[in-house]
């Protein structure tokens, strides 16, 4: 009888088979089946210690509300582009903490998994760049890092929040997203990718460094790298500016005019080209110097030797107790946007942040006298080895074929790009390997005129988000280049970016120009400036 049974069933299974009849795989159904099969899914089934917070058919153009979210986010709502089930999960990381998930998963699916990161020390989720993958086919997940909002008093006396901040977060909701997509579709992702910037940018290269199984492309702009003392650099500002009170402070209008005419006066034209942007800052030395008044000269116009000073120490690296290097420069030519936060002359809110409810667990701390012993006492902390410096990524880029892009603005005004050349030649050190060969695995694009992660005068559209974005094509798009690399081995050399007049397509292209990558240089080679045709990467000599 048994044998019977089972002979009839596998008849069945044969003529179903050759009808066609076997259910569609997901990501080639209709509208309809997609919606039940997007409600009749069960996430529980595949994630552990979870509860469930929305779940959801959500069709293109939906505008999903968030009002849990904490206002510091500034994210209210989110359009959203495609079909998507919406699988939102609270899941815990201890018994102390969890994380708030968002999984969205596309009607039309290419196979691809990408997680999104966060940024500064924040909580925020990037449903911005959720969708930025759904639209270009991935399924997405995002999270709010273990804790809520822009600020850090929810680390004070929990390290089970600031180790979700510092890696479990990113690694946990990526093992729940790809646990999601395989069950939701019936087949695993082909191929797994991270997009994240600044505090973002850090945990991609956590991810390479401590699961390097994780993802097969990281794309990390601007990254925080180096933090501990990264964080200790950004404290550093407000006491060299001091307080908009005292004697010597440097109002914004004086670094947005004439300081930084001054160094675009001495450094723009390095490239060949007076267009307000500096190809390569580290080519400019900047002598502040040349602005001190002459007798009788309108001082609104030039500095005292007092001031002269303070810009030159705003525009140095931070050194340690022992004269060590602690973090580099910042870059010269950031002094326009630079002026809303580092040298605002009010304490860097992410810095201090940091130091009252991680580095020394009191809101008494106050960093008008931040000094050497500030940057060795965060430095030893290094809590879960947020520090993020690895000198050795072969597990990720070896043994597992990763593969880095990192990018990062040449006006960044909050982590100097200075940092990010710094830590490639840390790892290409460490690793004993001459660019020629990092090529084959990590490639750096300095992406001139780009403020912090994105916007500036210059051509910084380059994919790093959904407006930041011209098209889905490797040519000009820093995830679609990673794809292409991973998936077909073909490596970017350049990134083509653009810029529209006023930042709006509808009045035109102002400029684009192809960005190399580290160690090139993008030199003039004649023509209008304005095309990518009129420069050429070239090496150093
Ligand atoms: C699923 O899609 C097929 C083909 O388009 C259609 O015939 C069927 O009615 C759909 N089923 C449901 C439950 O919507
Ligand atoms: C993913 O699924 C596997 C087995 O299906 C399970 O062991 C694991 O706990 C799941 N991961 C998470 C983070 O829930
Ligand atoms: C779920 O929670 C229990 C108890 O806290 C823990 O032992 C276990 O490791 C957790 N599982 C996962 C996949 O995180
Ligand atoms: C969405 O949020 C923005 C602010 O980020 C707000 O201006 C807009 O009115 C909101 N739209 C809806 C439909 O709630
Ligand atoms: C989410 O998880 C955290 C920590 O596990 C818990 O404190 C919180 O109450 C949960 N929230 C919801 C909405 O379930
Ligand atoms: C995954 O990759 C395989 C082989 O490259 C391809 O045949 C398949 O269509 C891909 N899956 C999806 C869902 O795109
Ligand atoms: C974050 O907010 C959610 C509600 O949206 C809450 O469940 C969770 O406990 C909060 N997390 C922290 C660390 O306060
Ligand atoms: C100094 O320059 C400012 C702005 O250029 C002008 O308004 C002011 O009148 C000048 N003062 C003197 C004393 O020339
Ligand atoms: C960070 O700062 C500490 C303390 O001054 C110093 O010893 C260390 O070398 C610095 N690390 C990097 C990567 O800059
Ligand atoms: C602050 O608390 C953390 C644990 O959250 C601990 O590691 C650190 O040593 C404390 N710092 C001080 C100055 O007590
Ligand atoms: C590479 O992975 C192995 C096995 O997990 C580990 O022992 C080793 O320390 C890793 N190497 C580096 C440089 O991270
Ligand atoms: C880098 O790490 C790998 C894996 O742990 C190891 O085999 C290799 O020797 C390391 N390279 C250097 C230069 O230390």
């Amino acid at each position: 009888m048994a044998q019977i049974l089972l002979f009839v069933s596998a008849l069945c299974f044969f003529a179903i088979s050759v009808l066609g009849n076997l259910p569609l795989p997901l990501f080639l159904r209709d509208e309809a089946n997609f919606s039940s099969a997007c409600l009749d899914f069960e996430p529980l089934k595949y994630v552990s210690n979870a509860t469930v917070n929305a779940h959801e058919f959500v069709t293109a153009g939906t505008i999903l509300k968030f009002p849990g979210t904490d206002s510091s986010c500034s994210i209210f709502n989110q359009t959203v582009s495609v079909d998507i089930c919406r699988i939102a999960l609270n899941i815990s990381t201890s018994d102390k903490s969890g994380v708030i998930f968002e999984g969205w998963l596309p009607r039309s699916w290419t196979g691809r998994f990408l997680a999104t990161g966060n940024g500064g020390i924040d909580g925020c989720i990037k449903y911005d760049d959720i969708n930025y993958g759904n639209k270009n086919g991935f399924s997405v997940v995002g999270s709010n890092n273990g804790h809520n909002g822009t600020g850090g008093s929810a680390f004070l006396h929990n390290p089970e929040l600031i180790q979700d901040y510092v890696y479990r977060s990113l690694h946990t909701i990526t093992e729940v997203g790809k646990n999601l997509t395989t069950a939701f579709y019936s087949t695993p992702a082909n191929k797994s990718y991270y997009l994240g910037c600044s505090g973002g940018g850090r945990q991609g290269i956590k991810a390479a460094e401590m699961y390097p199984e994780d993802f097969d492309g990281i794309v990390a702009g601007a990254p925080a790298v180096n933090f501990n003392n990264m964080t200790s650099w950004r404290a550093s500002f407000f006491g060299k500016t001091g307080p908009p009170s005292s004697p010597n402070f440097i109002p914004a209008s004086a670094w947005e005019g004439f300081i930084h005419d001054e160094v675009l006066k001495q450094c723009d034209t390095i490239d060949g080209v007076a267009d307000g942007i500096i190809e390569d800052p580290t080519l400019c030395e900047f002598r502040p110097e040349a602005l001190i008044c002459n007798t009788g000269q309108n001082s609104t116009n030039c500095l005292n030797e007092g001031e002269v000073e303070i810009v030159r120490s705003v525009l140095s690296p931070l050194y340690g107790s022992s004269g060590e290097l602690v973090f580099p420069a910042m870059q010269p030519g950031s002094e326009v946007m630079a002026v809303q936060k580092l040298y605002s002359g009010t304490p860097f809110p992410y810095s201090l942040d940091w130091f009252r409810y991680v580095v020394y667990n009191t809101t008494a701390f106050d960093d008008t006298h931040f000094g050497v012993s500030d940057i060795t006492a965060a430095h030893a902390l290094n809590p879960f080895n947020v520090q993020t410096y690895p000198s050795n990524l072969s597990n990720f880029t070896r043994a597992h074929e990763g593969r880095l892009l990192i990018f990062h603005g040449q006006q960044d005004q909050q982590i100097t790009s200075f940092s990010t050349e710094r830590f490639y030649n840390h790892l290409a050190s460490g690793m004993d390997l001459d660019f020629s060969q990092i090529d084959d695995f990590l490639r750096y694009f300095r992406i001139s005129g780009m403020f912090h992660c994105n916007s500036g005068p210059g051509a910084w559209m380059v994919g790093q988000s959904d407006s930041g974005s011209t098209g889905f094509d490797s040519d000009s798009n820093v995830l679609a280049a990673m794809v292409r690399w991973v998936e077909e081995g073909v490596a970017p050399d350049t990134i083509l970016g653009t810029k529209f007049v006023n930042d709006s397509a509808a009045n035109g292209v102002e400029r684009s120009r192809r960005h190399c990558r580290f160690p090139y240089r993008n030199t003039y080679v004649g023509g209008n400036a304005s095309l990518p045709q009129s420069w050429e990467c070239m090496l150093p000599e």
